[in-house]
C-alpha cells in the first residue's frame, strides 16, 4: 500500500514550519496593533451560506466546493472563504449589538476549493483574513487596506503593487449589468455554457470566466467605471483620499471584478511583481460587501475585509529571494560521554528547560564528534561538555559557539552564567 498526500494538499514539513510560524505571528502582532480580535469559526457549514453569498453562479459554488451529505441527511461544505462564515457568525451572536463598532476580526485557517492543481493553487489552502464589520465609512476601506499591504511589507516582501477598482453601489451594478447583457447577448452562442447561464443570472460573471477569456468581446465589453452613479464614484474617491493620507499607492484597473458575488464599493487584490513568481501572482483580495449581513438574515451592517494565502505569500518571498533571518536555533546542546555522564547531562536538561532554555541532547549514542556536529547544525549557541571527570568534580565545560571560548562552570552556576 502506497498513499500519497490527496492532490491539491500538501504537508508542511518541519524545516518549513516555523516560516509559517513567523507568517502567522507578523500577521497576528499586526492585527493586534490595528485593535482586530480573532475568531475561529468551524471548518464546514451549512451548503447554502455559500451558495446565497459567494453566489450560485461562480466558479467556486459551481465547481469548487467540497459539498458532502452528512449523517443527518443535511448538505454540508468544507469552507472555500472565510467571509460568509465570519459574517454568519456575526449575526448568529448579535455582534451589531457590541458598543464598539465596527466589530474588527481576524481569522486563519485551512480554505478548500476544488480547483485544477498548479503552482500556487491548492485543493487546501490557508488563509489569513480581517473583516471589518459594521461601518461604511471609507476610512476603514482603507485602514484594512493598509493592514494587509503591512502584513506583506513586516516579512520582507517589496515587490509587490495594489490594484484597485469600485464595483460600485447596487444601482450602478444594474445600469452596468443591462449593459453587459446587451454586448454579449447577440454572440453569446460562442461563449461556453457556463458563461450562457451567467448571461441572464449574472453577466458580470463572464468577465472572469477562465475558459473564454482570450474571446474578443472581453475586451471591449462595457466597463463599470462608465456605470458608477454619483454616491459611488463620491465614495470611492475617498476611499482614494485617505489611501493618499496612507501614503499607499495603487494601481487602479476597473476590470477588476473579483470572482465572489457579494462585493460592492470597494474592491482589490494585492499582486506580486517579482520576476520570479510564477503565472498567478495575486497574493490577496478582498473589497467591501454591504448587504451581505441582510443576504443572510441579519440587519444592515456594511462590512470590508481581505483574505490572502500563506502558501502564495511564502512563495513570493522565495521568488524575492526573501528569507527570515532568525532562523530556529537552540540556546544550548549537551554533550555527554559515558553512561554517568548522561545521566548528569539529562538532569541538566530538565533544569534548562524548566528555566525556558531551549535545549537538546543527544539520544543516539553517538561519538563525540557527532554530537558536535549535531549542535552546529541546530545552531546551538552554547554547547555543554560533560564526560567523567565532570561528572566527579559537578561542574560542566561550557563553550560559546560565537566566540569558541570554553570555560569551567559549576552546576549550580550554569543557568545564572547562560542568562548572561
Ligand atoms: P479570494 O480572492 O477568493 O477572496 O481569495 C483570497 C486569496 O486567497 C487569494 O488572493 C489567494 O491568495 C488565496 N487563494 C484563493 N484560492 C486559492 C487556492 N486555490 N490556492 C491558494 N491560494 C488561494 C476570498 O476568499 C474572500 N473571502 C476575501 C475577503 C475577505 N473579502 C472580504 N473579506
Amino acid at each position: 500500500m502506497n498513499f500519497k498526500v490527496p492532490r491539491g494538499t500538501q504537508d508542511i514539513l518541519p524545516d518549513v514550519s516555523w516560516k509559517w510560524q513567523r507568517v502567522e505571528k507578523i500577521a497576528r502582532s499586526i492585527c493586534d496593533v490595528y485593535n482586530y480580535k480573532e475568531i475561529r469559526t468551524p471548518i464546514f457549514e451549512q451548503t447554502e451560506l455559500f451558495q446565497r453569498t459567494v453566489g450560485d453562479t461562480t466558479d467556486i459554488v459551481q465547481k469548487e466546493m467540497y459539498t458532502f451529505t452528512d449523517r443527518g441527511d443535511r448538505s454540508m461544505t468544507l469552507r472555500p472563504e472565510g467571509t460568509a462564515p465570519v459574517v454568519r457568525s456575526f449575526v448568529e451572536h448579535k455582534m451589531f449589538g457590541y458598543a464598539d463598532q465596527p466589530v474588527k476580526l481576524y481569522y486563519t485557517g485551512p480554505m478548500f476549493r476544488y480547483e485544477r492543481q498548479q503552482a500556487g493553487r491548492y485543493r487546501q489552502f490557508v488563509q489569513f483574513g480581517v473583516e471589518a464589520i459594521g461601518s461604511d465609512d471609507p476610512a476603514i476601506d482603507a485602514e484594512v487596506i493598509e493592514l494587509a499591504m503591512n502584513i506583506y511589507k513586516k516579512t520582507g516582501l517589496s515587490d509587490i503593487k495594489l490594484v484597485l477598482n469600485s464595483l460600485g453601489d447596487k444601482e450602478s451594478r444594474d445600469a452596468h449589468r443591462e449593459a453587459l447583457i446587451a454586448h454579449f447577448s447577440p454572440n453569446i452562442g460562442e461563449f461556453c455554457s457556463d458563461c450562457q447561464n451567467r448571461l441572464e443570472k449574472n453577466p458580470l460573471r463572464i468577465l472572469d470566466c477562465k475558459v473564454d477569456r482570450e474571446h474578443p468581446l472581453m475586451k471591449t465589453a462595457p466597463s463599470l467605471a462608465d456605470y458608477l452613479n454619483e454616491e459611488s464614484s463620491a465614495y470611492f474617491e475617498k476611499v482614494k483620499n485617505y489611501l493618499d493620507i496612507a501614503g499607499i499607492e495603487y494601481e487602479y484597473d476597473p476590470n477588476l471584478v473579483r470572482g465572489l458575488d457579494y462585493y460592492n464599493h470597494t474592491a482589490f487584490e494585492i499582486m506580486s511583481t517579482s520576476k520570479g513568481f510564477g503565472a498567478i501572482t495575486t497574493l490577496c483580495g478582498g473589497g467591501r460587501y454591504n448587504g451581505l449581513a441582510e443576504e443572510i438574515g441579519g440587519p444592515p451592517a456594511p462590512g470590508i475585509g481581505f483574505a490572502l494565502s500563506i502558501e502564495r505569500l511564502l512563495l513570493a518571498l522565495e521568488a524575492e529571494e526573501k528569507s527570515f533571518t532568525d532562523e530556529p536555533s537552540l540556546d544550548v546542546y549537551i554533550v555527554t560521554l559515558g553512561d554517568a555522564a548522561r545521566e548528569k547531562g539529562f538532569e541538566i536538561l530538565g533544569k534548562l528547560r524548566e528555566n525556558g532554555l531551549r535545549s537538546e541532547m543527544d539520544y543516539m549514542d553517538r561519538k563525540m564528534k557527532a554530537q558536535m556536529k549535531s549542535a552546529d547544525r541546530l545552531k546551538a549557541h552554547h554547547v555543554i561538555v560533560i564526560g567523567e571527570d565532570e561528572v566527579n568534580e559537578n561542574v560542566v565545560q561550557l563553550k560559546s559557539m560565537a566566540d569558541g571560548e570554553q570555560k569551567k562552570v559549576t552546576v549550580d552556576e550554569l543557568i545564572g552564567e547562560l542568562e548572561k
